[in-house]
């Protein structure tokens, strides 16, 4: 298994070219299940888990061709010939459950076993089912897998009220109304601009859709969609986590594509903690203000808020700044567990419940460490570019899944960061 060595100390000085979103990419592909014409995604990021959404979307018969080293993802699903969606592959990754609407709304049927538990928390899919159910779905639970039907064979349009707000269930309801027979609301809907990529894409592909970005998306169901060409969305959470590296080390870093509005609360908690941030014409620039960064108080919320997925880095830079900050975590419960493994670097946390207190040090010392899940993983590789001394990141293959060739990236600007067979 492959670990990461990362040698601290020293500023960051360069451009980093910032990918389309894994988050946006994963729901963008199932989109080929509403279509038996071609639909192609370019500006695709290349991760472990797209393959695996490949994998899963060949396994029920679609063709995913990967073309331009993966960049662009030409896709068909001419021939849909199995309607069940494996533990093994919705095992590895929850997104898979993306799947389970555009089935139904295409052919009335669907079967696709439940996620089950992650790190991060329970992370049920109640809300993904209820939104089908409120479709015309009828849904039966039989050996861990949810056995879906269509009432009269399609889908009809109804009311979502979502009790919370959830991207992929927002997300499922959007692709599953596209062809479901008269107008459906989507009430207390995600407002994540994955969600916007994913209603312009159905809009490309002639879906008729109103409301994206807001609260209330509204769909008039049609008979059938088409293909079309799509650029996915510049991935907000690799922006965010590539604008923290000059804030922790030092230097200036210019993030290629990205864009403020995509990272607006984060950009005002960098601001309040002194790192200036500029929108250029072709990205986003930041460098510190003064020396050392000032505490700052983060509380994760839905779109527009402090996204959950950059909590961990956002700590990480916590660690070294002066004074006292406090995290608090509303998406996911458990979502600390990068906590105990920047202690081991010297930083000093303390976790009660859903409130993190990050009392900043000078320096954080390299130390072994271990990557507990995505967004984790690369918090620990941005505190050890920090620190003084060595640090060994192992179970890196939860970067895999959601960032790309992220040694060279960081390697470019300057950064001593290897992969190591260990
Ligand atoms: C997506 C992102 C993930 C991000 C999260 C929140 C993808 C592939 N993943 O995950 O990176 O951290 O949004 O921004 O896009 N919930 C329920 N029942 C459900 C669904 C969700 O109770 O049926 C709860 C979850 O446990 C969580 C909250 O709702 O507490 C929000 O989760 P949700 O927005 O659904 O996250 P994901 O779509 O899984």
């Amino acid at each position: 298994m492959d670990s990461i060595l990362v040698r601290g100390g020293g500023e960051l000085n360069g451009v980093i070219p910032i990918a389309g979103a894994k988050n946006a990419c994963l729901t963008l592909m199932p989109a080929t299940l509403l279509t038996e014409e071609p639909l192609t995604l370019t500006n695709a990021p290349r991760l472990s888990d797209i393959r695996t959404m490949t994998q899963l979307l060949g396994s029920l018969g679609a063709e995913v061709a990967s073309l331009q080293s993966g960049q662009v993802l030409a896709m068909s699903s001419h021939n849909i010939h199995n309607h069940t969606a494996d533990y093994d592959i919705v095992r590895k990754m929850r997104a898979s459950i993306l799947v389970l609407g555009p089935m139904l709304a295409r052919d009335g049927h669907a079967i696709v076993s439940l996620p089950g538990g992650c790190a991060i928390g329970a992370r049920p899919v109640d809300l993904h089912l209820q939104a089908l159910e409120a479709l015309g779905a009828e849904l039966e639970l039989r050996e861990g897998y949810v056995h879906a039907k269509a009432i009269g064979g399609r889908l009809r349009g109804g009311v979502i009220d979502f009790p919370i707000v959830s991207v992929g269930a927002t997300e499922n309801a959007l692709l599953a109304s596209t062809l479901a027979k008269g107008t459906t609301v989507i009430k207390n809907a995600a407002r994540e601009p994955e969600i916007v990529d994913l209603a312009q894409c159905l809009r490309r592909m002639g879906a008729q859709i109103e409301g994206e970005g807001t609260s209330t998306i509204t769909i008039q169901g049609v008979d059938r969609l088409g293909g079309a060409t799509h650029p996915v969305v510049t991935d907000r959470i690799e922006l965010g986590t590539y604008m923290l590296a000059p804030a922790i080390c030092g230097g200036e870093v210019e993030c290629l594509g990205g864009r403020i509005e995509l990272v607006g609360a984060f950009c005002e908690k960098l601001d309040a903690a002194g790192v200036s941030v500029e929108q250029t014409e072709r990205g986003i620039k930041v460098k510190r203000k003064n020396g050392r960064v000032n505490a700052v108080d983060v509380t994760t919320e839905p779109f527009p808020g402090f996204p959950t997925d950059l909590q961990a880095q956002m700590m990480a830079l916590l660690c070294t700044a002066n004074g006292t900050s406090v995290l608090e975590e509303k998406i996911f419960e458990n979502r600390f567990m990068h906590a105990p493994e920047l202690i081991r670097m010297g930083a000093k946390i303390e976790v009660h419940g859903g409130h993190a207190t990050v009392t900043g040090v000078e320096k954080l010392k390299g130390a072994r460490v271990m990557a507990t899940d995505l967004r984790a993983s690369v918090s620990l590789i941005l505190a050890a570019m920090a620190a003084e001394g060595e640090t060994v990141v192992s179970r890196v293959y939860h970067l895999d899944r959601g960032y790309e060739r992220v040694e060279e990236k960081l390697g470019a600007c300057g950064a001593h960061i290897e992969r190591i067979a260990t």
